[in-house]
C-alpha cells in the first residue's frame, strides 16, 4: 500500500532546524523555530524545572496510567492562571492536554461533535501549523483580515467588520498575546470592542495562548482570555507550557472549555474526555507535574516568575538591539514595527526571494514568509545580522 504515497513537504517551521544544523558555517544565524535562547544561544532547563524536577524525582511513588483529564492539581493551577476570577468557575473546566498542540486537537474534535457545520475564522495570517492541524482535523477555516503587510499594523477595522458579517454560532480564533507570527497584538479597547461583536454575533471565542507572560505580564497576557470570559456564555482556550516554562519537549499544556450553565459544563466534560480516549488515551505526565509543583508551592512560584520575566526581558532587549543596528545598517528602510511587536516573533518584512538570499548567502534562516524569531538574536551576531539584511534590500 506504501507504494500509494508521496514524499510528504518539510513542515515550514520544523525543517528549518536540520536545514540550519547542517549548515556548516559558523557565522550562520538561526531566527526559525520558536524557541527561548539565551545571550549564549543556548535554550536551558529553567533553574526552577530543573528543582521541581528533583523533588519529582525524589518523591513520585508511582507511574501508573492517570486519567484522560491529567493531574487535578495542575488543572486547577492553570485554571488559575489563565482564568483568575474572571468567571463563574461552576461553569467551567480544565483538563491537561499534550502541548498546546494536543490541545488544538482535542478542541477540534470536541466542536466537530457539538456543531459540525460551524467554521473557525483565522488571522490571516496565523501561526502555520494552525491550519493543517484544525483543518486536517476536518475543521472549515474561513480567515479574517488581521496584518498590514505594507504598514505593519494590525486591521482592526477590517477584522471586526468580517467578523460582523460571520454567521451565528461559528468560532473565530484568537491568539490571546504575542500573535505567532506577526508579534502585534490588539491593544485592551480593541479587544474590548473584539468581544462586542462576538456577543452581538453570538460567536464562540477559541483562544489560544501558547505566550502568557512573554508580552507584558502573566496578568495583562490573559486580559482577552479574562475579559472574554467575563462576557461570553461558551467558550474554548487552549494553553501550552512550552514556551514559558521551556518545557518544549515535554508536551505540557492544558485545554478549557467554559459553558452555558453547570449541565452544559458536565456533559462537555464528559465529551472532552473520551476525545482524549479516543486519540492518545491519557496525557504525558512528567513536565505536568512539574508545573504543578512549582505554581502550587509560593516559592517556587515566585522563582518561576522571575526566570518568566528575564525572558520577556531579554526580548524585547533584543528588538531595541536589532532595531537600531538597522537604522545604522539600512537607513533608507523603516524597520520600527520591529520595536512595536512583542513576544518572540515579528515579519522582517523582506520577500521570499529575499529570505532565501539570507539563507544561501549568509547562513540566515528564517520562515519563507520572513517571520523572524527575536531569540536567535544576540549582541555578538546583531551586527551580522543587519550587515546581511542591508546585503539583500
Ligand atoms: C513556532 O511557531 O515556531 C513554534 O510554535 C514551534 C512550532 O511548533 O511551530
Amino acid at each position: 500500500m506504501f507504494e500509494n504515497l508521496q514524499p510528504a513537504s518539510a513542515d515550514a517551521i520544523l525543517g528549518l532546524i536540520a536545514e540550519h544544523k547542517n549548515d556548516k558555517r559558523p557565522q550562520k544565524v538561526d531566527l526559525g523555530v520558536g524557541v527561548f535562547r539565551t545571550a549564549a544561544g543556548e535554550t536551558p532547563v529553567l533553574d526552577v524545572v530543573k528543582t521541581a524536577e528533583q523533588r519529582l524525582v525524589d518523591t513520585q511513588q508511582s507511574k501508573a496510567y492517570i486519567g484522560t483529564a491529567g493531574d487535578p492539581d495542575f488543572n486547577a493551577a492553570m485554571q488559575e492562571l489563565t482564568f483568575a476570577d474572571s468567571c463563574d468557575t461552576a461553569r467551567l473546566f480544565t483538563i491537561q492536554a499534550p502541548g498546546g498542540s494536543g490541545s488544538l486537537r482535542v478542541a477540534a474534535s470536541l466542536i466537530l461533535r457539538a456543531r459540525a457545520d460551524a467554521s473557525v475564522w483565522v488571522s490571516e495570517p496565523t501561526w502555520a501549523n494552525h491550519i493543517p492541524l484544525l483543518g486536517g482535523a476536518g475543521l472549515t477555516l474561513k480567515p479574517y483580515p488581521y496584518y498590514d503587510t505594507e504598514k505593519h499594523v494590525i486591521r482592526i477595522e477590517q477584522m471586526l467588520d468580517t467578523l460582523r458579517h460571520a454567521p451565528a454560532g461559528d468560532l473565530v480564533l484568537l491568539h490571546a498575546c504575542c500573535h505567532n507570527p506577526s508579534g502585534l497584538d490588539p491593544s485592551e479597547d480593541d479587544w474590548r470592542a473584539i468581544a462586542d461583536v462576538i456577543v452581538e454575533r453570538d460567536l464562540v471565542p477559541f483562544i489560544d495562548m501558547a505566550y502568557q507572560g512573554f508580552a507584558t505580564s502573566l496578568a495583562s497576557d490573559a486580559f482577552a482570555v479574562r475579559h472574554m470570559a467575563g462576557r461570553v456564555p461558551e467558550m474554548i482556550v487552549s494553553n501550552s507550557c512550552s514556551k514559558n516554562f521551556g518545557l518544549y519537549r515535554d508536551r505540557v499544556g492544558s485545554l478549557s472549555v467554559l459553558a452555558a450553565d453547570t449541565g452544559a459544563r458536565d456533559t462537555v466534560y464528559s465529551q472532552v474526555n473520551n476525545v482524549v480516549r479516543t486519540i492518545y488515551s491519557v496525557p504525558p505526565d512528567h513536565g505536568a507535574v512539574v508545573v504543578s509543583l512549582i505554581l502550587n508551592d509560593p516559592e517556587l512560584k515566585a522563582a518561576w516568575r522571575l526566570e518568566l520575566a528575564a525572558m520577556r526581558g531579554r526580548l524585547r532587549e533584543m528588538r531595541v538591539l536589532f532595531n537600531d543596528a538597522l537604522i545604522e545598517k539600512a537607513p533608507d528602510h523603516d524597520f520600527s514595527h520591529l520595536v512595536r511587536a512583542v513576544g518572540m516573533f515579528c515579519f522582517l518584512g523582506v520577500t521570499p526571494e529575499q529570505v532565501a538570499r539570507l539563507k544561501q548567502e549568509f547562513g540566515v534562516y528564517m520562515v519563507d514568509s520572513s517571520r523572524i524569531n527575536i531569540a536567535g538574536i544576540t549582541a555578538n551576531n546583531v551586527n551580522y545580522l543587519a550587515d546581511s539584511i542591508a546585503a539583500v534590500l
